[in-house]
């Protein structure tokens, strides 16, 4: 069995995650949100509970608890607090090495490829590893664009740390082509729309295929394999009869 269908396997496996997770009730009736959202931007917690305002968890009501814990039900600071332990605490879900299983709760296939990055090893062993939001941020979930990203590599691989410092040139280079290779796609699909060009369609799922294991594989960093999927994504729309014949 071939490498892509592997991946693609494992990202269906794990979809059924994240379909559970888009059923998240809404931030109305949640004390967390109510008390917090009362909180004065003057002060530390102010500030950390407005950022998740507008995020795209608030969006999908993915609330405060979902994260850290505690009673969303309760009325009182002290109750809606029970068992919630703070995020220096080790035994915290937001605790910093604990944040990748808490995320994966919901973002199954990004955690399952994560676990089996060296970022994730050393995460565990020194804690020196990043983890999901030294790049997503906990509240005001972003997702990096390629110029974003260059930044956030460096702040661990640069020359005065050295710790491979080529990487967020290259990684920069990946990540642009990553999503080149996306716009490609979804370009081609609507060339190829028409009944005229069926045969075009098992192409383009094949090409799919590859693409979807390039992503994969961006949460366990290994850059190379992100390359050559995203090659045979190329090699593969090669087989396109031209678009002309089509019309
Ligand atoms: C009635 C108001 C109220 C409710 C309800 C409430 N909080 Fe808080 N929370 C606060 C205040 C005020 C603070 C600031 C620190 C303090 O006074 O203990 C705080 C602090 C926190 C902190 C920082 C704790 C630390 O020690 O670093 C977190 C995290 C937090 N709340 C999450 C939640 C979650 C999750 C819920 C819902 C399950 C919730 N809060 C419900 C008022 C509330
Ligand atoms: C998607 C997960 C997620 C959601 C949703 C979320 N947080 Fe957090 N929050 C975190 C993580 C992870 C940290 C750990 C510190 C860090 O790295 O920023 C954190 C840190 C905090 C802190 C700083 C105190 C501490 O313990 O470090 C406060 C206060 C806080 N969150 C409150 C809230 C409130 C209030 C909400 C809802 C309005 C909320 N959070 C929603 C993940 C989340
Ligand atoms: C309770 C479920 C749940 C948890 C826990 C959760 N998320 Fe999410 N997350 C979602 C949903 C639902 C969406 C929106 C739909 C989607 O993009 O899949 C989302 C979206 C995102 C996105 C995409 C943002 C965008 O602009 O497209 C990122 C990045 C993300 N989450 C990171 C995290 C991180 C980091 C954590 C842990 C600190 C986390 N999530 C915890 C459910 C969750
Ligand atoms: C070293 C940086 C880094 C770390 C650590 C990281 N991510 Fe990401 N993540 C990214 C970048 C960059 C993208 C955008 C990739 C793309 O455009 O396909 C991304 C994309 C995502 C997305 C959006 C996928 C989509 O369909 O658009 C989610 C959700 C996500 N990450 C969750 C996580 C979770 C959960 C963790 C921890 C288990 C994590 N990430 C760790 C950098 C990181
Ligand atoms: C919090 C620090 C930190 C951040 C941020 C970080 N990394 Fe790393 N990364 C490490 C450490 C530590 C290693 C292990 C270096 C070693 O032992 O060779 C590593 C290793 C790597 C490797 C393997 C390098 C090799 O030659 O074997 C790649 C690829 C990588 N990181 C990509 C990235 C990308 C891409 C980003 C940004 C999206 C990023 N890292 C952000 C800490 C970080």
């Amino acid at each position: 069995m071939s490498k892509p269908k592997i991946g693609l396997a494992c990202f269906f496996l794990f979809c059924g995650f994240l379909v559970v997770a888009h059923a998240a009730p809404p931030a109305k009736g949640n004390s967390c949100v109510q008390c917090h959202s009362k909180l004065p931007l003057s002060s530390f917690y102010g500030v950390k509970s407005h950022s998740w305002v507008g995020s795209v968890h608030e969006q999908h009501g993915v609330t405060c608890n979902e994260c850290h814990g505690g009673n969303p039900k309760a009325e009182t600071k002290e109750l809606a607090h029970t068992g919630m332990l703070p995020s220096a605490n080790p035994h915290s879900p937001v605790y910093f090495k604990n944040i990748p299983a808490t995320c994966g709760k919901c973002h199954g296939a990004e955690f399952y490829n994560f676990s089996r990055s060296l970022h994730y090893k050393i995460l565990e062993s020194t804690g020196k590893g990043p983890t999901c939001v030294t790049c997503h941020g906990s509240m005001v979930t972003r997702v990096l664009t390629p110029g974003q990203l260059v930044d956030v590599c460096a702040s661990c691989h640069n020359q005065r740390m050295a710790i491979a410092p080529y990487v967020p040139q290259k990684a920069k280079a990946v990540l642009l082509l990553l999503r080149e290779s996306r716009a490609l796609l979804a370009a081609d699909r609507q060339l190829y729309a028409s009944p005229k060009c069926a045969g075009a369609a098992q192409t383009l799922n094949q090409a799919e295929v590859s693409l979807q294991a390039a992503k994969l594989n961006w949460h366990k960093f290994d850059l190379n394999a992100i390359t050559n999927h995203l090659e045979k994504f190329h090699d593969v729309l090669k087989n396109l009869p031209p678009a002309s014949s089509c019309r």
